[in-house]
């Protein structure tokens, strides 16, 4: 089945059919192998992809798969991909590449791929080609279909390409199956209007769709009950949460309500874009209880002059003063921002105004990145910065930002911080990790009985990027 038009739309209960046939197939293999079938989800890209991930990893379950970390026991493979910049492309590529020789091992396996990248024609072509042992692919809008296209290609045995949906919709109450049992994401809206002249997002995630408040009310409530102690609301720009539709409500109305669950939980949001981040919003996380004095906002660049080709609709002005009015109102804020250096046409003069405003701003952390032309969009059609140039630029910035971040992280040695511990840490097993209210990482000597818990640490020395403390008891 090669779906050349869009397939019409597919409610859960219709859904509901296609996992219940799919559960029934998996338990009669089981019955009469004596084996589970397993599953293996592997995620690139953004929060909001790993939010997807957790939803893929739910209906697999609910299809009557065992969800594994081990590739290599796997009946199922679905690769949930990333399309933001090149290098994200070609190391999904290279990886499903490496996937040839399990299906040459286990003909039986079956392999998806989904995401961002299948949402642009070009990358399904790609697979289509050049991966031949790929059973089926979707976009982030077929999310849903998972099941409906597993099971037409367990009947049909073809491979399947499916379209984009018609329309973007929104769909609640597929299962879910959480990484964490303490930390959650919540997505709150899907999709991005705003047209970054480089940003593939709005190609690959349609237009801005708002999930109902009560929806995410009762799904945030359900959380705090089960335990959660960390809850991120998630949007490719959350702060425009609820402008589509014509709601009464903002997302700074929705946060107030969900500040006022009782219980002992944090709550953050991201990503924040400048041109919503009103006063208001600033003045109900001054006055919540539960939610994070932490604040993302990508300033993309400190050129106006660069901002405005990259339609980012504000200037270093209005940038400069929604920070201020943060500090005044959450003086002990973190705020965290992205960079784009070597956009199409930045000169050695525009980047000399991104490092002024990084000493004007002084972020905590930055996320950094160097541009990546990205098919379709405005800005790769656009002259291009040669690359010796952009690779100067981009280790300047981050010497820059290395220096601000470790003098912001001294500021808080002698202070004791709240942190939500993860466990032993990854790179240094003698010591616990977690990450403090403002979303700082944090090392210190723990115990097994921290982890998923509030522990109180003292910031004994810092570096640019970590605290190191020690735990009061
Ligand atoms: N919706 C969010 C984040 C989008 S993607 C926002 O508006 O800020 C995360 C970051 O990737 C962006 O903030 C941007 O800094 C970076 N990015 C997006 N497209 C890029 C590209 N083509 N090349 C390099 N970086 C890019
Ligand atoms: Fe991309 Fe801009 Fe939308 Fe963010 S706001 S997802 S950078 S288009
Ligand atoms: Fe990547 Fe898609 Fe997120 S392109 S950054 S996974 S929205």
């Amino acid at each position: 089945m090669n779906l050349k038009k869009p397939l019409p739309p597919l409610d859960v209960a219709e859904q509901q059919r296609y996992i219940a046939q799919v559960h029934a197939e998996n338990e009669s293999c089981r019955i009469a192998t004596g084996k589970s079938l397993y599953a293996f989800v592997q995620t690139f890209g953004c929060q909001q992809n790993e939010a997807d991930s957790e939803k893929l990893a739910g209906l697999c379950e609910a299809m009557g798969y065992t969800v594994t970390q081990d590739v290599r026991v796997a009946d199922l493979i679905v690769v949930n991909t990333c399309a933001i910049r090149e290098h994200a492309e070609k190391k999904t590529l290279s990886i499903v590449g490496q996937y040839k020789h399990l299906k040459e091992q286990k003909p039986s396996l079956i392999i998806a791929v989904c995401g961002c990248m299948m949402a642009q024609e070009h990358r399904q072509n790609d697979v289509k080609f050049r991966y031949p042992y790929v059973d089926f692919v979707f976009g982030p809008s077929s999310l849903h279909r998972f099941p409906q296209l597993l099971c037409e290609k367990r009947r049909l045995g073809k491979r399947i390409y499916c379209p984009e949906e018609a329309e973007y919709t929104v769909v609640e109450d597929l299962p879910i199956r959480r990484e964490s049992d303490y930390r959650a994401w919540v997505s709150v809206m899907y999709g991005c209007n705003n047209f970054c002249s480089y940003c593939i997002v709005p190609y690959v995630r349609g237009r801005e769709r708002s999930r109902e408040k009560e929806k995410i009310v009762a799904e945030v409530r359900e959380l705090v009950q089960k335990g959660y102690k960390d809850i991120t609301l998630l949007g490719q720009n959350v702060n425009s949460y609820g402008k589509d539709g014509g709601r009464a409500y903002d997302f700074a109305d929705l946060l107030s309500e969900l500040d006022a669950i009782e219980g002992d939980f944090v709550l953050r949001f991201m990503t924040s874009h400048p041109k919503d981040a009103s006063r208001k919003l600033i003045d109900v996380m001054a006055a919540s209880k539960h939610i994070a004095h932490q604040f993302h906002l990508p300033m993309q660049s400190g050129s106006d002059r660069i901002l405005s080709s990259m339609n980012r609709h504000y200037d270093t002005e209005k940038y400069l003063g929604i920070i201020d009015y943060m500090r005044k109102r959450m003086p002990d804020v973190t705020i965290t921002s992205d960079i784009i250096v070597g956009f199409p046409g930045e000169t050695e003069e525009d980047f000399e105004d991104t490092i002024r405003m990084l000493e004007r701003v002084r972020f905590d952390m930055l996320y950094s990145f160097i541009y990546s032309p990205r098919k379709g969009t405005p800005a790769a059609e656009w002259e291009q910065v040669p690359r010796e140039e952009t690779a100067v630029r981009f280790d300047r910035l981050l010497a820059v930002q290395k220096e601000i971040g470790k003098e912001k992280n001294d500021a808080l040695v002698g202070t004791t911080l709240r942190v939500l511990c993860d466990g032993v840490s990854k790179g240094n097993d003698a010591l616990y990790s977690g990450r403090t209210d403002g979303n700082k990482i944090a090392f210190f000597e723990g115990t097994p009985s921290d982890v998923g818990k509030f522990v109180f640490v003292t910031v004994e020395r810092a570096d640019a990027f970590a605290l190191y403390g020690k735990k009061e008891n």
